[in-house]
């Protein structure tokens, strides 16, 4: 990769580092820069301090490693080093769904825009990555203004983050666009010079006003999120009336305007982004008194929530309405295949639903069972597939990892006790299960035996 650093930037923060201020600052680092990531959490700043991600994301480990190893990239608790030091600061503080509210809580931002512009001691720009309500960008300027010292000239620009955990590394280093807000050219320039790289390979750039940045990437979730309700609502019209939704969603795709991608009908949509984001997105057009323009939102939130409590009802007819004592393997409680997130995660939330039902629930996920086991301490998480499904009456695949869209019924037909098997992610061949024996069923698609 070629190494480009700006004449005027060569130091840069990024404060918060959780799935996106990790891969931030160590694309950075890759980048050219000389990278201090800075945290409240000390015990994530040890681990990253010793090259230790502690969280899944292909490919950022190593990056990690390269670049603390070099000297790059440090980590730190301490906002007063990088006060002093860097050109450039990252806010990458997380913005989660407020509690007991559907807005989001921006705690995190304010705390760490006010106590960075603080401790900041040299000119620089404050750069905000987070996924705010509209309108947050003008508000922490004006807190900027107020709490910076006097002879430090500081300004804020708004560059919100479009990355996919799986891809993270990836989709940093080569963006498939740059969305920046600014209220100047000067700030714009500055940015030019982090993102040269990109900018040499022709990324579109996009300047514009603090407002459409941080709605660019509202919309875009917004959107993504829609999509997936869109063909999620059909596959409940295909459930009633017979019809396949995985044929649907391809004869639909086939249309460029429509286009194939996030139109698989199955459990739904979740993670740390999604959900949240489009709650927010309603709430803060609300305070606007436009809720009429969001509205939509809220049936798309339902349509995916719905998702969740229709494979539950799927596991109770499996079952002939009796969960109680029985072994079900869930397969797959991160949100997305390729990380270990659970936050809002579909198939953590079917398997926590028929727990509490009274289930024999086990879990098996390549990735999340740590983290599901600090939300829901009480199921049983196993390490291997083997395990799980070993003397379960049902299985459950929720999320579609590699390793559970390539399973075969010979792989299970002799561990099962009972041959049943939901697949809540439309990636299984049914006559492949229905030809070994297996009652099969999928959402959105009538059983070719139905
Ligand atoms: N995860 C994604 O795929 C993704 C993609 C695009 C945008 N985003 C947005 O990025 C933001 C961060 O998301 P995330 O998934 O990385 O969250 P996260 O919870 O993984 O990380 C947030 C980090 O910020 C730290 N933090 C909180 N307050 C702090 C402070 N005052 N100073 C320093 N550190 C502080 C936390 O300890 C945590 O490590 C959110 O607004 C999210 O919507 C996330």
């Amino acid at each position: 990769m070629m190494v480009r650093v700006s004449a005027t930037v060569e130091n840069v923060s990024v404060i918060g580092t959780g799935y996106l201020g990790a891969t931030h600052a160590a694309c950075m680092a890759e980048l050219g820069f000389n990278v201090v990531g800075v945290d409240i959490d000390p015990e994530k700043i040890t681990s990253l301090s010793a090259g230790d991600l502690p969280f899944h994301e292909p490919g950022l480990p190593e990056l990690i490693r390269k670049h603390v190893t070099g000297g790059k990239l440090r980590f730190t608790t301490n906002l007063d080093e990088v006060g002093a030091w860097a050109d450039v600061h990252f806010i990458a503080v997380g913005t989660p769904q407020v509690r007991g509210g559907t807005g989001a809580d921006m705690t995190y931002v304010d705390t760490a825009t006010t106590d960075l512009a603080r401790a900041i001691t040299k000119d620089a720009l404050i750069v905000g990555k987070s996924t705010v309500p509209v309108g947050t960008a003008a508000r922490l300027a004006d807190l900027i203004a107020e709490t910076k010292h006097p002879e430090v000239n500081l300004s804020l620009a708004w560059n919100p983050e479009f990355l996919r955990e799986g891809f993270a590394v990836e989709d940093t280093l080569t963006p498939d666009r740059l969305v920046i807000g600014t209220t100047n050219t000067h700030d714009e320039d500055t940015l030019r010079s982090v993102y040269a790289e990109a900018l040499d390979r022709d990324t579109p750039w996009i300047s514009t006003d603090y407002q459409t940045a941080e709605l660019v990437k509202v919309a875009a979730n917004a959107f993504l999120a829609t999509k997936i309700s869109f063909i999620n609502a059909f596959a409940e019209v295909t459930e009633t009336v017979g019809g396949d939704i995985t044929t649907l969603a391809d004869a639909i795709g086939h249309d460029t305007r429509i286009g194939r991608k996030f139109l698989n009908a199955g459990v739904g949509f979740g993670g740390g982004c999604l959900p949240k984001d489009i709650r927010a997105l309603q709430t803060r057009v609300a305070e606007l008194g436009l809720d009429h323009s969001m509205r939509f939102l809220d049936e798309v939130d339902q349509i995916n929530l719905r998702r969740r409590k229709k494979t539950v009802a799927l596991a109770f007819d499996t079952l002939d309405q009796d969960v109680i004592g029985k072994k079900i393997a869930v397969l797959g409680i991160t949100f997305k295949p390729l990380s270990d997130d659970v936050r809002d995660s579909p198939g953590l939330d079917v398997a926590a639903r028929l727990f509490n039902a009274g289930a024999d629930v086990a879990i098996y996920d390549p990735q999340g069972n740590h983290n599901a086991a600090k939300r829901y301490p009480r199921i049983t998480y196993n390490d291997t597939l083997n395990e799980a499904v070993t003397g379960a009456e049902l299985v459950i695949l929720t999320t579609e990892w590699d390793e559970f869209k390539t399973l075969t019924p010979e792989d299970l037909n002799h561990k099962v006790t009972t041959r049943r098997i939901i697949d809540a992610r439309n990636v299984l061949n049914p006559h492949h299960w229905e030809n070994a024996g297996w009652t099969f069923t999928q959402l959105g698609r009538q059983s070719p035996h139905d």
